[in-house]
């Protein structure tokens, strides 16, 4: 954070222009975040510069687990606590501010943070988050002051709800964003085990793809947005199965060329069930449904496609599919041992499979089989 802004122990209050600019820049900031992490430490970050705090906390309600959480407090890693105690439980609970001047002369301190890392709170500030919908999310705590007189004002406590206020907001749809990214998630990752499941290949097949594909893409040089999108769509690759024939998904023995024809339906099926979303997600899932069964020398199906023509995710998603389904025990087959398996890929550079993909394969391999060895089917 560059404001050049003089936060030593002696400093002196903020000017209005200070604060302004302290406000005006982080409230730019956050409000261009994605991530409930960076949101969470720029307002503490905000709250601490703006009242000369020594350290500032913004906690969050975890109704499930009945906690309070923050992911970020200055010098110390995630910390919990039970929903209503200490101060910053006391606010949560009755939506009051406070203003301490010595923590430790009030019944209502909770010391198990201090006792455990030797930490001494004396004054502190806390003051409830309210959401859209009027209720409360989260809170900001300030601790100790950073002044002479070590105490906070009720000037202090002002701007603290201030700054609560502006970026409450921003915390809000934050918190929204990622409840429907995790929501889209989970609802990928079924239809993904739907698919599976139809044919049997249960277990966690899905979600060791979905690994070894996110493995495979950082290797391959892809960011970490990009491996992370691919994560989530590559599950998805047979969801066309849901369409194929019970007597043809599950035939024990070698499927007729007629069987064999209908089986290959399911990369199409999948591309028509996705295709016309507008969400990216969707349609990327699309493209992995559609290309997986293609080969780099262009002999796989449906299209015949070769070499870069295959999109990208498509070419991953095949290699990790792959290498799952001939690890893995399957109606038609034994699982293979992981020799036999690596001997294949490497006879299969430059034909089902990109050379380059094959060598990153190669050298991921140690995270690969940790992934295995992780989401074993039982
Ligand atoms: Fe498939
Ligand atoms: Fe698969």
């Amino acid at each position: 954070m560059n404001l050049e802004i003089d936060s030593s122990p002696v400093a002196n209050e903020r000017t209005p222009e200070e604060l302004l600019r302290i406000i005006f820049d982080y409230t730019a900031k956050i409000g261009s975040q994605r991530s409930l992490k960076s949101v969470l430490l720029l307002m503490a970050d905000m709250g601490r510069e703006m009242i000369l705090a020594d350290r500032c906390t913004v906690w969050l309600i975890d109704r499930n687990r009945g906690e309070l959480f923050t992911t970020i407090a200055h010098g110390v890693s995630e910390i919990r606590q039970p929903l209503g105690s200490g101060f910053v439980g006391h606010s949560i609970m009755t939506g009051e501010n406070l203003l301490i001047e010595d923590a430790y002369q009030d019944p209502r301190h909770n010391d198990a943070n201090d006792l455990r890392t030797g930490y001494v709170t004396k004054s502190l500030i806390t003051v409830p988050f309210v959401g859209n919908d009027g209720s409360i999310i989260g809170a900001y705590q300030a601790i100790n002051k950073l002044t002479p007189q070590a105490v906070f004002t009720d000037r202090d406590l002002e701007q603290l709800k201030l700054a609560a206020s502006y970026a409450g907001k921003s915390l809000e749809s934050v918190m929204l964003h990622e409840e429907i990214v995790a929501t889209q998630r989970e609802i990928i990752f079924t239809m993904g085990e739907i698919g599976e499941s139809r044919s049997k290949e249960t277990g966690n097949h899905v979600k060791r793809v979905a690994e070894y594909s996110y493995i495979l893409a950082l290797g391959y040089g892809l960011s970490q947005e990009e491996a992370e999108l691919l994560k989530l769509v590559s599950p998805m690759h047979d969801i066309g199965k849901v369409a194929i024939p019970d007597s043809v998904l599950n035939k024990p023995g070698k499927l007729t060329e007629e069987e064999f024809e209908q089986m290959k339906n399911h990369t199409t099926i999948g591309y028509n069930l996705l295709k016309n979303s507008d969400r990216e997600l969707l349609k990327t899932a699309a493209i992995v449904a559609y290309e997986h069964h293609e080969k780099w020398n262009g002999t796989g199906y449906p299209q015949g496609l070769k070499g870069e023509e295959i999109h990208l995710y498509g070419r991953i998603t095949a290699i990790a599919d792959v290498f799952d389904a001939l690890g893995s025990e399957r109606v038609y087959k034994k699982a293979w041992e992981l020799e036999r398996i690596l001997i294949l890929f490497n006879e299969e550079r430059d034909r089902h499979f990109e050379a380059r993909l094959v060598d990153v394969l190669n050298e991921q391999l140690p995270a690969i089989l940790d992934i295995r060895n992780r989401y074993r089917d039982q």
